[in-house]
């Protein structure tokens, strides 16, 4: 217990010593301080609050950086994106409570032009509470640190529940059901997933070169559980920590990855899963039979149940099923503070990622874009190669990549083959990458090559 009173004296510090002239926290009533959601965070400073009366709001909203967004009665604020780009952007240390987030733009399957309800990047925020639903991705996290997701309906998605690229969240408590593609999505990325109930997505959670932990959840109705891609590579060395999980009603549970400790395979007796009421019955196998260790207990220090009301989180009665009542804040109950800022970068392995240099993400980006074609050492032989009509370019060939400019290549990468005369079978990359990550991939060929522009 010492540890845990160090580490909030902590984090007070490294707040005090970030904003040492703060004023006393402000909160900004929505609306009838401000007329808008906008016009309040516009004023919000690190530490103020945004509290919002129930209603709808067509707003697409930035949460400035230390500030928090709060609906007065949780799910009883709705916030509508219109269809366009992300409903909430959250700066580091910003948190969001209480909202319905809904109908943000539908672009992007992969990378980092990814539209969704909740978007986190470069920096580490909370969403806590929330229902969201029926935008591209629920949860958006790029290059964040230690950020929760805790507590949320994530659910009817159109694409994925969770979407990370090089982040390190918690999540935590959240049931993520129904969205149509993946549950959680995870490239690059060391998240911890624990007490969550995934279910109704084509692949529940799916792992790229990640180190992804899955421990107390209860994953359902997949076509595929728990799938670790194949990057032969890339991908050793990156095993998934799997322990006391329940899967049950999935086509397959487990692809190239083996049961962990504990997991077991059992009807989990919600009590009405129809309604996403999923309380467990008595006599459930998920009662009980989570993750063991002292840290993941429940709240009356049992151990843990299995699902999204177990484990230290668990206060009842949140995660209201839809329609049912207000839930309460879980504030209390954090296990993370907010955006530990003492810990970044650096103390203890939760430091924002590591992938942040830019060759490393330029190479992750090749990985993910690049090699299937131009194969993973980037000498042409992937394994799409054959299949196209004209043979990927050999990057590692120095003579021929010294003919070509860094903006011929960037224009190839961003605008495809045909835009400087070449085979379209070579995609165009823009609306998958931001114009830094398309020119980040210019140097990793100058890597390749070992070359540079040396004349025509
Ligand atoms: C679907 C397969 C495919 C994918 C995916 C692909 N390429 Fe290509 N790429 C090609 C083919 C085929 C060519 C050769 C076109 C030709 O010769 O007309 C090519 C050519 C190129 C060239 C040559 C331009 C020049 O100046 O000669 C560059 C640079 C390139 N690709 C980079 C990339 C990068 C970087 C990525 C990933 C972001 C990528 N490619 C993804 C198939 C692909």
């Amino acid at each position: 217990m010492v540890h845990s009173v160090m580490t909030r004296a902590a984090v007070f510090a490294a707040a005090a010593l970030l904003f040492p002239m703060a004023a006393p926290a402000a909160e900004l009533r929505v609306p009838s301080g401000f007329k808008t959601i906008s016009a309040a965070l516009e004023k919000a400073a690190p530490g103020d609050t945004v509290m919002v009366a129930p209603g709808e709001y067509r707003e697409r909203l930035t949460v400035p950086a230390g500030a928090g967004l709060t609906c007065e009665i949780p799910e009883k604020c709705a916030l509508d994106g219109g269809g366009t780009g992300a409903v909430v952007t959250l700066r580091d240390g910003a948190s969001l409570d209480g909202f319905t987030v809904r109908n943000s733009g539908k672009a992007g399957f992969s990378g980092t032009k990814m539209e969704g309800g909740a978007r986190i990047e470069n920096g580490a925020a909370t969403v806590t509470n929330n229902r969201i639903t029926g935008n591209n991705a629920g949860v958006i996290l790029i290059q964040s640190g230690r950020s929760l997701i805790a507590r949320n309906r994530i659910e009817g998605n159109s694409r994925y529940g969770i979407y990370l690229l090089y982040s390190k969240p918690e999540i935590r408590n959240n049931t993520i059901t129904g969205n149509k593609d993946k549950g959680i999505y995870s490239g690059y990325s060391e998240p911890l997933a624990a007490n969550n109930v995934i279910s109704g997505s084509d692949t529940l959670v799916f792992s790229e070169v990640s180190v992804v932990t899955l421990t107390g959840n209860i994953l359902t109705r997949g076509a595929n559980a728990i799938q670790i891609a194949e990057f032969p590579k890339d991908q050793q060395g990156v095993a998934p920590v799997i322990s006391h999980n329940l899967l049950w009603n999935n086509a397959m549970n487990y692809i190239n990855a083996t049961a962990g400790e504990g997991d077991i395979a059992a009807d989990p007796m919600f009590v009405n899963e129809a309604k996403g009421d999923y309380t467990l019955k008595p006599g459930s196998p998920a009662r009980d039979a989570g993750n063991p260790g002292k840290t993941f207990h429940d709240p009356d220090g049992s151990r843990a149940d299995m699902g999204a009301h177990g484990g230290p989180l668990a206060g009842a009665p949140a995660l209201a099923p839809q329609g049912g009542g207000a839930a309460p804040s879980a504030k209390a109950g954090w296990l993370t503070p907010a955006a530990p800022k003492g810990e970044e970068p650096g103390a203890g392995g939760w430091d924002t990622v590591s992938m942040k240099d830019e060759l490393k993400m330029a190479r992750a980006n090749y990985l993910l874009h690049c090699s299937s074609c131009h194969g993973e050492k980037g000498d042409g032989e992937g394994q799409a190669a054959e299949a196209l009509s004209a043979p990927p370019r050999d990057h590692t060939d120095t003579s021929y990549m010294s003919t070509r400019t860094d903006d011929e290549l960037f224009t190839v990468i961003s605008e495809g083959g045909t835009a400087l005369d070449f085979d379209e079978s070579m995609p165009p990359h823009k609306t998958v990458m931001t114009e830094a990550e398309a020119r980040g991939l210019v140097k990793y060929l100058r890597k390749l090559c070992a070359c540079q522009f040396t004349g025509k």
